[in-house]
């Protein structure tokens, strides 16, 4: 699905990763390790290609997605492949508006057909429809880390992206929720790259293991 060749990655004469080479098999979760500050959040910047917002970036070498190599395509083709290829950031960037609006708002924007109903799966996945059903209008600033980090989760699985990265998205919440995530990503057959430093979940969920 996603074949990474030859990737180098500094910021200004910071050299963050050299020559990574690594396969993201379709339909498979692929997990990503390594200490805190080696360039796993990066790496997925540089994916989606938001890597071209950072100021004095150097990045080498190919990301191919289907075969077309995403460090050469312009902006405009760049947004389509976003949409396919999801990033869930380890911040939940929740925006300021109601729970509700936070999926409907991405939802409409993505044209995504029978919201309401789709909206309520997504929230059932991530285990937080039953938490949140009767206060879906209040501000989504209103929920705790944990509840927001699925929200985002749900927000990005409403979009039914093609590649789903999901950088720590299991950090702030307790270990039983963990586990049902990990269940409900193992049922997803969807191509997931998870960064994770959590030994137990990355055993739970695949063999497909690359070290930064
Ligand atoms: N825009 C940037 N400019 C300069 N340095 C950066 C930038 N983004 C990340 N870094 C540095 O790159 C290194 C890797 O960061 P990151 O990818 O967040 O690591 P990880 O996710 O593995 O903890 C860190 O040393 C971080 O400070
Ligand atoms: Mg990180």
């Amino acid at each position: 699905m996603i074949k990474i060749e030859n990737l180098s990655l500094g910021f200004g004469d910071k050299k963050i990763f050299d020559n990574l080479n690594l396969d993201i098999k379709k339909d498979e979760i692929t997990a990503i390790i390594g200490p805190s500050g080696i360039g796993k959040s990066s790496l997925f910047l540089c994916i989606n290609q938001m890597i071209r917002y950072e100021k004095s970036y150097n990045l080498s070498g190919k990301i191919l997605y289907s075969g077309i190599d995403l460090t050469k395509e312009n902006e405009n083709s760049l947004t389509k492949y976003r949409k396919e290829i999801i990033y869930v950031s380890q911040h939940p960037d929740i925006l300021p508006m109601s729970i509700y609006e936070n999926l409907a708002f991405i939802g409409r924007v993505h044209k995504i057909k029978n919201l309401d109903k789709n909206i309520q799966e997504v929230l059932k996945k991530v285990f937080l429809f039953e938490e949140i059903r009767d206060r879906l209008d209040l501000n989504a600033s209103s929920l705790s880390g944990g509840q927001q980090q699925r929200l985002i989760l749900a927000r990005a699985l409403l979009l039914n992206p093609r590649v789903l990265l999901l950088d720590e998205p299991t950090a702030s919440l307790n270990e039983e929720l963990a586990f049902k995530i990990e269940c409900m990503l193992k049922e997803e057959k969807r191509t997931i790259v998870i960064i994770s430093h959590f030994k137990n979940q990355i055993d739970n969920l695949t063999s497909n293991i690359y070290r930064l």
